[in-house]
Protein backbone atom coordinates (compact mmCIF):
# COMPACT_ATOMS: atom_id res chain seq x y z
CA UNK A 1 0.00 0.00 0.00
CA UNK A 2 1.26 3.14 -1.24
CA UNK A 3 0.13 6.24 0.80
CA UNK A 4 1.02 9.82 0.62
CA UNK A 5 0.08 13.22 1.45
CA UNK A 6 1.47 16.45 -1.09
CA UNK A 7 0.51 20.06 -1.10
CA UNK A 8 -2.14 21.25 -3.58
CA UNK A 9 -2.86 24.42 -5.24
CA UNK A 10 -5.86 26.64 -4.68
CA UNK A 11 -6.26 25.27 -9.01
CA UNK A 12 -7.30 22.37 -6.79
CA UNK A 13 -9.58 24.01 -4.43
CA UNK A 14 -12.30 21.34 -6.31
CA UNK A 15 -10.59 17.95 -5.82
CA UNK A 16 -10.64 19.32 -1.90
CA UNK A 17 -14.12 20.20 -1.88
CA UNK A 18 -14.94 16.63 -3.13
CA UNK A 19 -13.47 14.95 -0.30
CA UNK A 20 -14.88 17.52 2.36
CA UNK A 21 -18.05 16.58 0.70
CA UNK A 22 -17.55 12.90 1.46
CA UNK A 23 -16.15 13.00 4.92
CA UNK A 24 -18.93 15.82 6.21
CA UNK A 25 -22.74 16.52 6.54
CA UNK A 26 -21.61 20.54 6.33
CA UNK A 27 -18.98 20.78 3.93
CA UNK A 28 -17.22 23.81 2.56
CA UNK A 29 -17.64 24.40 -1.45
CA UNK A 30 -14.87 25.13 -3.95
CA UNK A 31 -14.91 28.50 -3.82
CA UNK A 32 -14.47 28.21 0.05
CA UNK A 33 -11.42 26.32 -0.36
CA UNK A 34 -10.22 28.67 -3.14
CA UNK A 35 -10.92 31.68 -1.48
CA UNK A 36 -8.94 29.72 2.37
CA UNK A 37 -5.90 28.50 -0.44
CA UNK A 38 -5.11 32.17 -1.40
CA UNK A 39 -4.11 33.18 1.21
CA UNK A 40 -0.46 32.09 1.84
CA UNK A 41 -0.66 31.38 5.37
CA UNK A 42 -2.95 28.02 4.03
CA UNK A 43 -1.79 24.66 2.67
CA UNK A 44 -4.06 22.44 0.93
CA UNK A 45 -2.97 18.64 1.31
CA UNK A 46 -4.76 16.10 -0.53
CA UNK A 47 -3.99 12.22 0.86
CA UNK A 48 -3.39 9.43 -1.77
CA UNK A 49 -3.35 5.93 -1.20
CA UNK A 50 -2.38 3.90 -4.67
CA UNK A 51 -2.73 7.33 -6.33
CA UNK A 52 -6.63 7.87 -5.35
CA UNK A 53 -7.48 10.22 -2.99
CA UNK A 54 -8.82 9.32 0.46
CA UNK A 55 -8.09 12.22 2.28
CA UNK A 56 -7.73 15.96 2.92
CA UNK A 57 -6.53 18.42 5.87
CA UNK A 58 -6.11 22.51 5.19
CA UNK A 59 -3.43 23.99 7.57
CA UNK A 60 -2.91 27.30 8.44
CA UNK A 61 0.42 28.87 9.99
CA UNK A 62 0.77 31.85 11.76
CA UNK A 63 4.74 31.57 13.24
CA UNK A 64 5.53 28.62 14.81
CA UNK A 65 1.92 27.67 15.40
CA UNK A 66 -0.01 25.89 12.64
CA UNK A 67 -3.14 25.18 12.88
CA UNK A 68 -5.57 22.46 11.09
CA UNK A 69 -8.62 23.89 9.40
CA UNK A 70 -10.03 20.89 7.93
CA UNK A 71 -9.16 17.19 8.40
CA UNK A 72 -11.33 13.55 7.10
CA UNK A 73 -10.18 10.52 5.72
CA UNK A 74 -13.13 8.87 3.59
CA UNK A 75 -16.17 6.73 5.30
CA UNK A 76 -14.74 4.06 2.98
CA UNK A 77 -10.75 4.19 4.22
CA UNK A 78 -11.72 4.43 8.23
CA UNK A 79 -10.30 2.51 10.79
CA UNK A 80 -7.64 1.17 9.36
CA UNK A 81 -5.03 3.53 11.08
CA UNK A 82 -5.13 6.20 7.95
CA UNK A 83 -6.30 8.87 10.08
CA UNK A 84 -2.57 8.51 11.79
CA UNK A 85 -0.97 8.31 8.66
CA UNK A 86 -1.93 11.99 7.48
CA UNK A 87 -0.90 13.28 10.65
CA UNK A 88 2.43 11.80 10.62
CA UNK A 89 2.40 13.44 7.12
CA UNK A 90 1.17 16.53 8.48
CA UNK A 91 4.12 16.53 11.60
CA UNK A 92 6.31 15.27 9.05
CA UNK A 93 5.88 18.63 6.99
CA UNK A 94 6.00 20.46 9.63
CA UNK A 95 8.96 19.40 11.14
CA UNK A 96 10.69 20.03 7.76
CA UNK A 97 10.07 23.58 7.33
CA UNK A 98 10.69 24.25 10.98
CA UNK A 99 7.46 24.95 12.52
CA UNK A 100 7.07 23.71 16.35
CA UNK A 101 3.43 23.29 17.35
CA UNK A 102 0.05 21.95 15.63
CA UNK A 103 -3.36 23.05 17.14
CA UNK A 104 -6.78 21.88 16.22
CA UNK A 105 -10.70 22.34 17.80
CA UNK A 106 -12.81 18.91 17.84
CA UNK A 107 -16.28 18.73 18.77
CA UNK A 108 -16.57 16.97 22.24
CA UNK A 109 -19.06 14.81 20.69
CA UNK A 110 -16.67 14.13 17.39
CA UNK A 111 -16.04 10.97 18.92
CA UNK A 112 -13.47 9.48 16.18
CA UNK A 113 -11.97 12.57 16.37
CA UNK A 114 -11.03 13.19 19.78
CA UNK A 115 -9.44 9.38 20.02
CA UNK A 116 -7.46 9.85 17.30
CA UNK A 117 -5.91 13.16 18.65
CA UNK A 118 -5.60 12.02 22.16
CA UNK A 119 -4.05 8.56 20.72
CA UNK A 120 -1.41 10.54 18.55
CA UNK A 121 -0.31 12.09 21.37
CA UNK A 122 -2.32 15.66 21.28
CA UNK A 123 -3.25 17.04 24.86
CA UNK A 124 -6.31 19.81 25.60
CA UNK A 125 -5.46 22.72 26.16
CA UNK A 126 -8.64 24.94 26.48
CA UNK A 127 -12.42 24.57 26.08
CA UNK A 128 -15.01 26.69 24.21
CA UNK A 129 -18.20 25.60 26.30
CA UNK A 130 -21.27 25.20 23.94
CA UNK A 131 -19.90 26.62 20.85
CA UNK A 132 -21.11 24.45 17.96
CA UNK A 133 -24.52 24.49 16.71
CA UNK A 134 -25.53 20.96 18.71
CA UNK A 135 -24.77 23.11 22.01
CA UNK A 136 -21.40 20.94 22.66
CA UNK A 137 -18.20 22.32 24.10
CA UNK A 138 -14.93 22.75 21.30
CA UNK A 139 -12.23 21.41 22.56
CA UNK A 140 -8.57 22.59 22.09
CA UNK A 141 -6.09 20.23 21.47
CA UNK A 142 -2.20 20.94 20.70
CA UNK A 143 1.31 19.12 20.03
CA UNK A 144 4.34 20.60 20.17
CA UNK A 145 6.39 18.71 17.60
CA UNK A 146 10.50 18.04 18.96
CA UNK A 147 12.56 21.07 18.22
C1 LIG B 1 -11.68 11.22 12.55
C2 LIG B 1 -11.17 10.44 11.32
C3 LIG B 1 -10.22 11.35 10.54
C4 LIG B 1 -10.41 9.20 11.81
O1 LIG B 1 -9.80 8.60 10.66
P1 LIG B 1 -9.42 7.04 10.62
O2 LIG B 1 -8.59 6.82 9.40
O3 LIG B 1 -10.65 6.21 10.78
O4 LIG B 1 -8.52 6.90 11.93
P2 LIG B 1 -7.51 5.69 12.25
O5 LIG B 1 -7.97 4.44 11.59
O6 LIG B 1 -6.13 6.16 11.98
O7 LIG B 1 -7.74 5.52 13.80
C5 LIG B 1 -6.96 6.22 14.71
C6 LIG B 1 -7.63 6.24 16.07
O8 LIG B 1 -8.82 7.00 15.99
C7 LIG B 1 -9.80 6.44 16.88
N1 LIG B 1 -10.96 6.05 16.10
C8 LIG B 1 -11.05 5.91 14.75
N2 LIG B 1 -12.30 5.58 14.40
C9 LIG B 1 -13.01 5.50 15.55
C10 LIG B 1 -14.38 5.22 15.86
N3 LIG B 1 -15.27 4.96 14.88
N4 LIG B 1 -14.78 5.26 17.14
C11 LIG B 1 -13.91 5.56 18.12
N5 LIG B 1 -12.58 5.84 17.90
C12 LIG B 1 -12.16 5.80 16.64
C13 LIG B 1 -9.16 5.25 17.55
O9 LIG B 1 -8.60 5.70 18.77
C14 LIG B 1 -8.05 4.89 16.59
O10 LIG B 1 -6.95 4.31 17.22
P3 LIG B 1 -6.87 2.72 17.49
O11 LIG B 1 -7.13 2.08 16.16
O12 LIG B 1 -5.48 2.56 18.00
O13 LIG B 1 -7.94 2.45 18.48
C15 LIG B 1 -12.36 9.99 10.43
O14 LIG B 1 -13.30 9.31 11.23
C16 LIG B 1 -13.06 11.11 9.68
O15 LIG B 1 -12.64 11.52 8.61
N6 LIG B 1 -14.19 11.61 10.26
C17 LIG B 1 -15.02 12.64 9.60
C18 LIG B 1 -14.32 13.96 9.51
C19 LIG B 1 -13.93 14.47 10.90
O16 LIG B 1 -14.70 14.42 11.85
N7 LIG B 1 -12.71 15.02 10.98
C20 LIG B 1 -12.18 15.59 12.19
C21 LIG B 1 -12.65 16.99 12.34
S1 LIG B 1 -11.89 17.78 13.74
Amino acid sequence: MGVKAFPVSADEAARLATLHQRCFKQSWTAAEFASLMNNPAVIGLVFTEDERDIGLTLLQTIGSETEILTFGILPERRGLGLGYGLLQAICDLLLASGKHNVFLEVSENNKPAVNLYLGFGFKQISVRPRYYDDGSDALIYRLALPQ
